[in-house]
């Protein structure tokens, strides 16, 4: 999705904004552009790749120390250089850049229109730089009570900076429902909608909440409320530096964090268990909860979370026998949930920034659901709107394709399903073994990162396909899932998940040979139903690539991958490892963009 820089400080701001959209180019883009202000104000936009920005820009020639830079993907407006951002007005005193949907601009831009109004753009954030400047106007020039009286004119979602040739020493933001995070240092303060934007900089970071505005100087930042009204500003100390956001000497940031996955997990779990091993679930314990009348459990969250979130449920369900549904985020608003003050609602999501969760949460809170976080970003929106949050420390997750974010919710949520059930009063299966497992899980990973060359191979297999079928059953269906979405995601072979048993009444019709299935079967009372569905395709010429755990009689298949010893219930995490290196090695041998795949954004901040 689009990302923000801004800069007010001693330093030129252009190579702040240039390394900020570089940082956050990520999150997919199709055009980029930049303001810089002094006496007047200079704009630059391109349509592509930042690169073709940089061919414009006489950088040596650029000493403003004010600006803003933005890299846009399109929603409204095809993708060119006219629709890049930033807007600006009439005049070229005021620029804006706008991540987010403003959902009246037909209505504003008629009225606009209506004054005078010139439009260039097909955008909807253009409406709000005229509005700006219609407001600048009717309030004496003066920029902080426009913007009060311009936000509560926009409908939808927005972070908006804006800098004027008025006051060309600084910065103006302001939130709702898009994240925008602010830095300041000795040399300046920033904005960015993306912490990783600012690390490089400063690691001193200020997420704003919805309904703030800032000013941004050189000496300090100001917040207030869209009334008007002063508010404290204070920084918390981001945990990673900017080289934790680097590549570091791999070929992509996707293999990168799949090797990270060791380090992540641990991370995960450090201070999660006292000395007697017990599990620590601060923000489970203090959540205001009336257990003994909880009715029913939600997982809810999008894509590759939403996996996790089939895995969270399966495991709950199945130890504290009551109701647990996992339900895909965008769907979750429309269906009339039986949500109640009786219902807890585990939202899960990496970026903690995902449109559609956040809609949920909403939902549930009107509801009068308790809500838990799980996620990846400290002070993501998320984190601000439940009752309680957990992190996956992860790390920052670059890629587009979701790995580490991924296996740690996974570790995460076994420990919040131990946690509830504790709460229940219910036996989880085998609890003691899972506390010593998932402590090996480390290990485990890293055993299981050692069997990549044979997963190269196989990868060999899928290069030339179109399709490939990925089929599980029980803990092995999410893992199905996420290996299709994988798959599909970065190498754009088309493939499919389905429940093992579902094969034969239906998607069975399309194996023939050489087509590829991949076959997870980790979970011993239900494994032999699958080696049947196996049967099923072999029979018809399918390449079976077959994923099972260490001591499973696999001698009728010829491509077996051996998950490295591990107990049953969380054999899902380094099942999930071996194929997103598969579909890693598929891509690449496809020659296809890694962490960039077409079409899709890291953080989804749009619904
Ligand atoms: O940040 P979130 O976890 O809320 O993101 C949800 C999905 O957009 C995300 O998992 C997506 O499916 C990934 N690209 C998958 O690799």
């Amino acid at each position: 999705m689009c990302g923000i820089t801004g800069y007010t400080g001693s330093g030129s701001a252009l190579p702040f904004l240039l390394q900020g959209m570089k940082c956050l180019e990520y999150r997919g883009y199709d055009s980029a552009g930049i303001t810089l202000v002094d006496a007047s104000m200079t704009t630059w936009k391109a349509k592509g790749r930042i690169t073709e920005l940089e061919k414009m820009l006489d950088a040596e020639h650029c000493p403003e120390h004010t600006g803003i830079g933005h890299t846009r993907w399109a929603t409204h407006g095809v993708p060119s250089q006219l629709n890049a951002h930033p807007h600006n007005n009439m005049d070229d005193t005021i620029s804006i850049i706008h991540n987010g949907i403003i959902e009246n601009y037909v209505e504003l831009k008629r009225e606009l229109t209506g004054k005078g109004y010139v439009f260039s753009s097909q955008t909807d954030s253009e409406v709000v730089v005229h509005l700006i400047d219609d407001c600048f106007r009717e309030n004496g020039h003066d920029m902080l009570k426009a913007l009060e009286t311009a936000v509560k004119r926009l409908q939808g979602s927005f972070a908006l900076c804006i800098v004027t040739t008025y006051e060309k020493d600084k910065v103006y933001c302001a939130k709702k429902e898009s994240p925008l995070v602010l830095g300041h240092s000795a040399e300046g303060s920033f904005c960015a909608s993306d912490p990783t934007a600012l690390l490089a900089y400063t690691r001193e970071i200020l997420a704003m909440e919805d309904g703030q505005i800032a000013v941004l100087t050189r000496d300090r930042i100001e917040l207030y409320d869209f009334e008007g009204n002063p508010l404290p500003v204070s920084f918390v100390h981001y945990p990673y530096d900017a080289e934790s956001a680097q590549q570091g000497g791999y070929d992509s940031f996707m293999r990168k964090e799949i090797h990270e996955q060791p380090d992540a997990i641990r991370g995960t779990l450090r201070g999660r268990f006292d000395a007697e091993d017990h599990l620590i679930m601060d923000e489970i314990e203090s959540l205001n909860l009336d257990w003994d009348h909880l009715h029913r459990v939600y997982f809810i969250a999008c894509g590759t979370a939403y996996h996790a979130s089939i895995y969270g449920r399966t495991l709950l369900q199945r130890a504290a026998h009551i109701s647990c549904i996992a339900e895909p985020a965008s769907e979750f608003r429309y269906e009339d949930p039986i949500v109640d003050e009786h219902t807890l609602c585990i939202f899960v999501s990496q970026s903690g920034e995902t449109a559609d969760t956040l809609a949920a949460v909403r939902l549930a809170r009107e509801r009068h659901a308790a809500t838990i976080a799980l996620t990846n970003v400290l002070g993501s929106s998320i984190s601000r709107m439940c009752d309680a949050t957990i992190y996956t420390c992860a790390g920052p997750e670059i890629a587009v394709a979701s790995t580490k974010a991924y296996t740690t919710q996974l570790v995460m949520l076994v420990c919040i399903d131990l946690k509830i059930a504790e709460k229940l009063h219910a036996v989880f299966p085998e609890e003691e073994k899972i506390i010593r497992s998932l402590k090996e899980l480390p290990q485990i990973v890293e055993k299981t990162l050692d069997l990549e060359a044979q997963i190269e191979e196989y990868a060999g297999l899928l290069v030339d396909q179109h399709d490939a079928y990925f089929i599980g059953r029980q803990l092995d269906y999410p893992t199905a899932l996420e290996g299709a979405l994988k798959l599909k995601e970065i190498s754009y072979v088309h493939a499919d998940a389905y429940y093992a048993g579902e094969l034969k009444h239906g998607p069975i019709a399309l194996i023939e040979p050489d087509t590829v299935v991949v076959a997870i079967a980790t979970q011993k009372d239900v494994a032999s139903k699958t080696f049947s569905n196996m049967q099923e395709t072999l029979a018809r010429g399918a390449n079976v690539i077959f994923l099972t755990d260490a001591d499973t009689d696999a001698r009728d298949f010829r491509r077996v991958v051996r998950i490295p010893a591990c107990m049953e219930a969380l054999a899902p995490i380094p099942a999930a490892v071996l194929l997103q290196e598969l579909a890693y090695f598929t891509a690449k041998g496809k020659g296809c963009d890694i962490d960039k795949p077409r079409n899709l954004a890291k953080s989804v901040t749009v619904e």
